[in-house]
């Protein structure tokens, strides 16, 4: 997530805004920049890579600003680069925008914007905003607030930015939806930023900016109006957490932040990609390859660890929606086994971080016998995304937790895109598509109140208290809950050193059945599906030795209750997109446990967040 800090007031800006992105690192970023009024017009420093760069760059600065914003960017459109860091402004110089939020209809606006003269210097969505403000403003109707407003207005998607106008010296324009902003209130000064541990050092009041508010900011006043133009308080509230219970949100980890950020990091990789009339998807990284997609014979999905679960998941979508045959290989086996590649074939890798050596070594290989490669990744810019052929990016914003979760889910809901796609080239029906678009649109929502229920009842946190000591788990699953069943099994292992396996349910019979006795817990996902009775008998077999079981199962299933020591409801929805909803418990279950065994849940032992060695 990008980091945004405004600062106007007395005091030299400068220092205070790059202290404020210093407090914004954790949420993770490529690069900074800045901009300040200099009393003759606007100043914006830019750098690629970290704000030690930005620091070096501001010593230059002679007089004392008082008035700044800044930005820290995790890049979503445009490769990370000094071009593409903010501030962006518009063709003049007289507006600065800095933005959080993606615009979903960036490429319609930047056309337009061009098609009446303006000239853009950036591939980020972000420029546009600045545009449109002087386009608003250019013809002298509106006064500059108004400009932005309108502006705003015909955004699709999220924002929350900050802005500063020659011509208003000593104001700020901030504006918010969809991605939070707020306003720290000192004595005669006041510093936006988009999140509370920026202003924490100064002061402990504090204006959340609602919905669609839009602020004008000086050092001793806030006006601030709502969607219709209507004049709004400003209400100040009270800083209460501590700097490091901020940077994680209030959650005690950041594992368990990006557990309850899914709602919106799903939403996320949806926005803008759902063709709802026509049942499918547009996935604008793959457009120059559609036609080869379309003849595609076979696809191969490399990967590691998590993405490698997700990878296995997407096996199974493309195979059913697009009949299309697809192969799912370890890239650390891939790479260093004769991998049999033939033309008009094509292979797709999947990697969080974009980094993965061994990933990007499967990648180099498969380009190396020369058919397309494809990327499904989270970090904009990265090695991996910078070498396949096209692809498309996850945006689940910066992931801190080692172990990966919201990353999985959002790697999950692209390969349910792609697997669309592939299909409705492939005979898939545009009914069965509106089916499918109408299910996925569900999930989010469907996620929050999943979490919003343990968050409130605590049966999650209540199973791992019962089952902490067990120093062996079993993990089984059928058809696309079988790979869930694996990254239940790793999520344990990687920050709980507790020992899982993960099993096809009916593989259970051949070998790991000996395994079963009271202290080994079985987890099994049992949701609704057309492999619901099998799973069922799995559940008797194991229910027969003795062994505990922990059942995830669909609301309203009363069956799996006599059958299961604990059961773990989740929300009805269509197979295919259940994955995404049966990781939650997953992922939850994990973390309590880990959490009760006293292990350092965002920084295991032995483990890294990107693997960038053999
Ligand atoms: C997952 O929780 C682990 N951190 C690890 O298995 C990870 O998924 C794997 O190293 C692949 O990383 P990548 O997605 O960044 O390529």
């Amino acid at each position: 997530m990008c980091g945004i800090v405004g600062y106007i007031g007395k005091r030299d800006a400068i220092p205070v805004v790059i202290d404020g992105l210093k407090r914004l690192e954790y949420r993770g970023y490529d690069s900074a920049g800045l901009a300040y009024h200099t009393g003759d017009g606007i100043e914006v420093i830019k750098v690629l890579g970290k704000i030690i760069g930005l620091e070096k760059e501001v010593e230059r600065i002679d007089d004392k600003p008082t008035v700044a914003v800044a930005h820290t960017r995790w890049a979503t459109h445009g490769e990370p680069s000094e071009m593409n860091a903010h501030p962006h402004t518009d063709c003049t110089g007289k507006i600065v925008v800095v933005h959080n939020g993606i615009i979903e209809n960036y490429r319609a606006l930047r056309q337009y914007l061009t098609e009446r003269g303006h000239k853009f210097t950036t591939e980020t969505d972000t420029e546009v905003i600045a545009h449109l403000i002087e386009e608003f403003y250019s013809d002298g109707e509106l006064p500059f607030w108004k400009a932005v407003r309108s502006a705003l207005s015909e955004i699709e998607g999220t924002y929350g930015i900050a802005v500063l106008f020659e011509d208003e010296p000593r104001k700020i324009f901030a504006a918010r939806h969809g991605s939070p902003l707020l306003i720290g209130a000192g004595d005669d000064e006041h510093i936006i930023a988009s999140d509370a541990a920026a202003v924490v050092r100064y002061t402990d009041r504090v204006i959340y900016l609602d919905e669609g508010t839009l602020a004008t900011v000086s050092e001793d006043s806030i006006i601030m109006s709502n969607l219709n133009e209507e004049l709004v308080t400003p209400k100040i509230e009270r800083i209460s957490m501590t700097l490091s219970e901020i940077e994680k949100g209030g959650f005690d980890h950041f594992m368990l932040k990006e557990i309850f950020e899914q709602p919106v990091t799903l939403q996320n990789a949806l926005r803008g990609r759902l063709n709802i009339e026509e049942g499918t998807v547009r996935l604008n990284g793959l457009e120059n390859y559609f036609d080869y997609l379309h003849d595609v014979e076979r696809i191969i999905i490399t990967a590691c660890g998590t993405s490698w679960h997700a990878a296995l998941i997407g096996e199974y979508l493309i195979e059913e929606l697009a009949q299309i045959p697809v192969e799912v290989d370890y890239a650390s086996e891939f790479r260093y086994r004769s991998p049999v590649i033939r033309e008009g074939e094509a292979v797709f890798v999947i990697s969080q971080s974009g980094e993965t050596a061994d990933t990007l070594a499967a990648l180099r290989e498969a380009k190396r016998q020369g058919v397309p490669v494809f990327g499904v990744v989270n970090v904009v810019g990265s090695t991996i995304a910078r070498e396949t052929d096209a692809g498309v990016y996850i945006h689940a914003g910066p992931e801190i937790g080692v172990a990966s979760t919201k990353a999985f889910t959002s790697q999950v809901m692209l390969l349910e895109e792609i697997a669309l796609l592939l299909g409705r080239m492939h005979g898939y029906s545009m009914a069965h598509g509106k089916h499918l678009v109408g299910e996925l649109i569900r999930v989010p929502a469907l996620v929050e109140n999943l979490l919003k229920q343990e968050k409130k009842k605590g049966k999650i946190r209540a199973i791992a208290k019962e089952y902490q000591r067990c120093n062996n788990y079993l993990y089984l699953g059928r058809g696309v809950n079988f790979p869930v069943a694996l990254e239940g099994a790793l999520k344990l292992k990687e920050i709980s050193y507790v020992h899982a396996e993960g099993y096809p349910a009916a593989e259970m019979k051949h070998g790991p059945i000996a395994l079963i006795d009271k202290n080994t817990p079985a987890v099994f996902i049992a949701t609704e599906d057309p492999l619901y009775d099998k799973i069922i008998s799995n559940i008797e077999e194991i229910r027969a030795r003795g062994g505990p079981i922990i059942a995830v199962a669909t609301e309203g299933d009363n069956r799996i209750s006599e059958l299961a020591n604990h059961v773990i409801y989740v929300p009805q929805a269509d197979p295919l997109v259940m994955p995404m909803i049966t990781a939650i418990p997953m992922q939850l279950l994990a973390y309590h446990i880990a959490v009760l065994r006293g292990t350092n849940v965002d920084q295991p032992r032995n483990l890294a967040k990107s693997v960038t060695v053999e």
